[in-house]
């Protein structure tokens, strides 16, 4: 027998066995994602350390990179307490990766693992956290970045990742308090927190250079904070909004409106000069802007300034919706406190749950309480569809729908950047288009994450 030949037999024999292998292989090359408990010190030093679940133990947790179009492959371990699962947030990912507990997939117990393996088409600044009762497993520090590089990365000296959160911490321990259901945050702005952070440092400081161009990708991880931002010693551009590249960068004249769950890529020159401090500044509670991530100035880059970046290149697949075909849908969104409407109130009475918002329930998307039995809207895959996002509430709501971007319709119908989270302003309406090209069941929900806890969750189905 030559050695080329190879007979029906052996041919399965060793495919046989290399399937056999296979599981063995792969569980080894995997890496893992484990949940745990961890002591980290949030608090500026002097305060006791914050006991937190984190991913790897870290805060936030690791930074997950890849390049476009590879894959990405993690086993969650859970060795929490409770049940938990992983969202990747903003990826046109397949369904059944989503990582939306009752959803797409069941909770993942304690001890147990779950392999998480999806492609990443996009380019671009995403993130991922907890679904299973984010509410609490977020706002306990169960978050981390994840950022897809494009093939030919764009003319900067450094990249860095800015993760924005704030903790809502008892000085005297250290500890979070845990009361996350508490009616009055999920009934008015939501969980805000009272120590304000970059990447889980309360002074978040990193040298740069004057002159130098820096990409920073800014993620909002709070539960419920909507950041305003403004540069200081530092001009440039906005280059992507939710990892989709913008068409031409737009220079930073005003304040950034971060939203929770949204990103802002930036490219921007050190202007200030050597000694000086850049910074990124956020509008505080109290009407103070403050530095959110500082950038003391320690030497001079030597090269000449290279004016408007060019922008990213476009993600695949990101055509216009056709508005003139699309199903379009109204979805008011009533409730919390001082809402014109209680419709929590009103809809529980309805259908007969007057413990309603005794159970903490007290929003309602399209007149429904929560999760119903069927989706919001069901589309044919491929079919466009435009929403009406009227927000009767006296609250903002950063409204974002899972695998799919969609883009803000202008009153002259004129079509916005591609996003996935968009701020709904109080008393206003804000109207959403987009291609229901990936197929599933998809959530669409308030990120300020109390509030989706507490009625502003539905979910849509692409056949
Ligand atoms: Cu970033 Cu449904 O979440
Ligand atoms: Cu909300």
């Amino acid at each position: 027998m030559s050695g080329f030949h190879v007979t029906r037999r052996a041919f399965c024999a060793g495919s046989a066995a290399a399937l056999a292998l296979r599981p063995a292989l792969a569980a080894g090359d995997m890496p893992s994602l484990v949940a745990k408990s961890a002591t980290r010190q949030i608090a500026p030093e002097g305060y006791p350390a914050t006991d937190v679940w984190a991913y790897e133990g870290q805060i936030p947790g690791p930074l997950i990179r890849a390049t476009q179009g590879e894959r990405i492959t993690r086993r969650l371990v859970n060795q929490l307490e409770v049940p938990t699962s992983v969202h990747w947030h903003g990826i046109r990912i397949d369904n059944a990766m989503d990582g939306v507990a009752g959803l797409t997939q069941e909770a993942v117990p304690p001890g147990a693992t779950f392999d998480y393996d999806f492609a990443v088409p996009d380019a671009g600044t995403y993130w991922y956290h907890a679904h299973t009762n984010s509410m609490e497993q977020v706002a306990r520090g169960l978050s981390g970045p994840l950022i897809v590089d494009e093939v030919e990365a764009p003319d900067v000296d450094r990249d860095e990742v800015l993760m924005l959160d704030d903790w809502l911490i008892e000085p005297e321990t250290g500890q979070l308090y845990d009361d996350f259901d508490q009616p009055m945050m999920l009934s008015h702005a939501g969980r805000q927190g009272n120590l304000i952070g970059t990447n889980g440092q309360y002074r978040f400081e990193l040298p740069a250079k004057s002159g130098s161009r820096m990409r920073l990708r800014l993620i909002n991880a709070a539960n419920a904070r909507i950041f305003v931002l403004r540069l200081e010693g530092l001009s440039g551009w906005t280059v992507a909004l939710d990892g989709m590249p913008l068409e031409r960068p737009m220079p930073v004249m005003q304040e950034i409106i971060l939203a929770p769950a949204q990103r802002v890529d930036l490219i921007v020159d050190v202007s200030a000069a050597d000694g000086e401090t850049a910074a990124i500044l956020r509008l505080d509670d109290d009407d103070q802007w403050r530095a959110q991530a500082a950038f003391p100035v320690k030497g001079v880059q030597a090269s000449a300034s290279r004016g408007t970046p060019d922008p990213l290149p476009p993600n695949p697949n990101t055509a216009l919706p056709e508005l003139g075909d699309a199903r379009a849908l109204d979805m008011v969104m009533e409730g919390g406190a001082m809402g014109r409407l209680n419709a929590a109130i009103f809809e529980g009475r309805r259908m007969g749950f007057r413990d309603l918002v005794d159970r903490g329930q007290f929003w309602s998307l399209a007149g429904q309480v929560g999760m119903g039995d069927a989706p919001f809207a069901r589309l044919d895959r491929g079919e466009a569809m435009r929403m009406r996002i009227d927000n009767r509430t006296v609250f903002p709501h950063a409204m974002h729908l899972h695998g799919m971007h969609f883009r803000e319709v202008a009153p002259d119908g004129t079509l916005g950047p591609l996003r996935d989270t968009v701020l709904s302003i109080p008393g206003e309406a804000t109207e959403i288009a987009f291609t229901a090209d990936n197929p599933g069941s998809w959530l669409f929900h308030c990120h300020m994450l109390g509030h989706a806890a507490s009625g502003m969750t539905t979910w849509i189905e692409v056949a």
